[in-house]
């Protein structure tokens, strides 16, 4: 039932300050990760680990690359991510202490599960950070870290992102025990993540301001969506929903590879989209958005400093609120779902079941 909402993406977006939290519930204790959430032998498994190999299609497979920033930078083990379509048919070399981690909504996509299949024999043990109890990719692997996030109606993934960067975040903490990340440290993200359902409901504040945004979508066919760090990814993510339920044609690079060959699009009818928390990337990003802006690109800026980064012809900012770092990728994920939204609203799709697309892909 949609309720009050107009969809059940909106719906669903909307219920991402719940499910946050549902995702968080009883797995946390004393300000510490509790690990018996990833279920028996899961401690065992994690005293092993000596690198991660994350494998994911579409959405899920951006909340992966998410993690590889915090496994790498807060564990300090190296991390692989990549598509399961690609990953099961390739020569795949596996280093002894991998932990194979599929990360997926529904549990039941095809290439993921084969991915899991292929390797089970050949990895430390397999992980699954899943939404759906009992799905094959559940079933399948030895130990699971289930989202929580309820049913997902919408093919537009929303809520499932949100709660998997949760999920694995905890996952983050496990690893991170062994790996040196001090008791300091954890209790200081665990706190962090305590506040995020509070962050995400001030996010969603911003739609009636996204909502008039939007109209400059509508009657664009491209566009370009920038982030770098932990933000690239959440940029990726956005393109994906952009073009997913409004059908505009939309690219997503690390803002770094702009002069590299993407701003040779760059125009006035080419807006480019970007997140930019307040953080020590934010004065190379705005080099970038210059370069944007003296190309005559129209750019629009999801920022963590409004002061930071003017208003003025061309250019148009809205304030995210301000966030601990270590959260930035959750809460910046939220505008940007709230923009693929309304321009799709806009432009009369179908937004819960887009053209072409179904919900879980069970075939190849
Ligand atoms: O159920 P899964 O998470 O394994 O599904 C993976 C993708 O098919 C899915 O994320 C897809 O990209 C979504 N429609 C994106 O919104």
């Amino acid at each position: 039932d949609k309720g009050e909402f107009k969809h059940y993406m909106l719906k669903e977006i909307y219920e991402q300050p719940t499910v946050v939290k549902a995702t968080m519930e009883g797995r946390l204790a004393n300000g510490r990760l509790l690990e018996q959430a990833f279920g028996a032998g899961a401690s065992e498994i994690f005293d092993q680990v000596k690198q991660v190999q994350i494998i994911a299609c579409g959405t899920s497979y951006h909340a992966g690359l998410v993690a590889k920033y915090w496994i790498e930078e807060l564990v300090g083990i190296p991390c692989l991510v990549e598509v399961a379509s690609e990953f099961r048919y390739r020569t795949v070399v596996l280093p002894e202490g991998t932990l194979f981690l599929s990360i997926s909504q529904s549990g039941e996509t095809a290439d993921t599960l084969a991915a899991l299949r292929e390797v089970k024999d050949k990895v430390l043990a397999s992980l699954t950070v899943c939404n759906v109890p009992g799905s094959s990719l559940v079933r399948e692997s030895d130990i699971c870290l289930m989202t929580n996030a309820g049913p997902e109606i919408g093919v537009a993934s929303t809520k499932a992102f949100t709660t998997q960067l949760v999920a694995l975040m905890l996952t983050t903490l496990a690893l991170g025990r062994r790996h040196g990340l001090t008791e300091e440290k954890e209790i200081e993200i665990v706190s962090a993540l305590q506040t995020l359902p509070e962050l995400l409901e001030e996010s969603l504040a911003m739609a009636a301001d996204i909502e008039t945004m939007s109209a400059a979508f509508a009657e664009k066919q491209h566009s370009l969506f920038l982030g770098r760090g932990p933000l690239y990814p959440v940029a990726m993510e956005g393109a994906l929903k952009l073009k997913e339920i409004s059908y505009i044609h939309a690219e997503s690079y690390p803002a770094g590879e702009l002069k590299h060959g993407p701003l040779a699009l760059v125009d006035k009818d080419m807006p480019v989209v970007t997140v930019a928390p307040k953080n020590g990337m934010l004065d190379k990003l705005k080099a970038n958005l210059q370069e944007v802006q003296a190309r005559g690109g129209e750019l629009f800026v999801f920022a963590g400093d409004s002061n930071e980064l003017k208003q003025e012809e061309g250019v148009q900012v809205l304030q995210v609120p301000e966030v601990p770092a270590i959260l930035e990728a959750i809460v910046y994920t939220i505008p940007l779902q709230l923009l693929s939204y309304y321009v799709a609203v806009l432009k009369g799709t179908d937004v819960d079941q887009p053209r072409n697309l179904a919900k879980s892909v069970t075939v190849e």
